[in-house]
């Protein structure tokens, strides 16, 4: 017996309306246990990345959240940072037009300010191109924190009322929930992390707290849609009870 939730999202196990949040783990020891260097890893997950978007309609994934790059990985070589930063444009630019013809809405989240400004007028402008694609929604967390986006959210809420605009008192789960860069996304079903790796990391802090988690040994660069769908099998047998009880 399933639950209702409380606020956001569908359950899935009526719909194809899941929502899942992928922490990508585990890109450099995989190229590392190649001897590789650590950027041919992230580039063997940008190819996973794709080949889970568009398995996603088949997967019975509306929302597919990833975590790309957070407030704390600025701590990694300038090498490996700018890598990423690069790999990321380059995944935009490549995929622009699939994302188009397959119905794929991207939206980053995260504080973009500090990135290079070519950087954010990409995401700009990949945001408003697929701004009318409603198939699947892909959104990737790029220097991204779960308590920095709630500071953010307080501060914008907090303006909010020193303008007049909202009463104190008028702050509700759902306002909250409005002014986090998720705003227009359903809360997620679905937690995954893989490369065995057992934290939550500041990922989705507020939004996944009635989430179910899923932590896997299997390396980023290894996770294919196969492996997702195994995932996705063991989730739809749990019982979600969102703090209810069965009846
Ligand atoms: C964590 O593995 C992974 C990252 C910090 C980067 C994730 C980025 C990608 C998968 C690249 C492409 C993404 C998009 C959206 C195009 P790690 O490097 O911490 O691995 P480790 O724990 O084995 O060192």
């Amino acid at each position: 017996m399933k639950m209702d939730k409380p606020a956001g999202g569908s359950d899935p196990a009526l719909s194809n309306d899941l929502h899942v949040a992928v922490i990508m783990d585990g890109n450099g020891r995989w190229a590392q246990n190649r001897g590789w260097p650590r950027l041919v890893g992230h580039r063997k997950g940008a190819e996973r990345v794709r080949e889970l978007v568009n398995a996603c309609p088949d997967l019975g994934i509306r929302y597919l959240t990833l975590y790309a790059f957070s407030t704390e990985n600025w701590s990694r070589t300038t090498e490996e940072v700018l890598g990423l930063m690069s790999l990321f444009g380059r995944y935009i630019k490549r995929e622009a037009g699939r994302m188009k013809t397959e119905g794929v809405r991207m939206r980053i989240i995260g504080d973009r300010s500090p990135l290079d400004p070519k950087l954010q007028a990409l995401f700009d402008w990949i945001e408003a191109d697929t701004a009318g694609n409603d198939r699947v929604h892909l959104t990737v967390a790029i220097n991204y924190g779960g308590r920095d986006e709630i500071r953010r959210a307080a501060q914008s809420v907090a303006r909010a009322v020193q303008a007049g605009a909202l009463d104190a008192a008028a702050i509700t789960d759902q306002v909250m929930s409005r002014h986090l860069d998720t705003g227009a996304l359903p809360d997620p079903d679905l937690v995954v992390r893989t490369s065995g790796e057992t934290r939550v990391s500041n990922f989705l802090l507020w939004q996944a707290a009635y989430a179910e988690y899923v932590f896997t040994p299997v390396l980023w660069p290894d996770f294919t849609p196969d492996t997702m769908k195994t995932v996705l099998d063991g989730f739809a047998k749990r019982e979600r009870r969102f703090g209810g009880v069965l009846t």
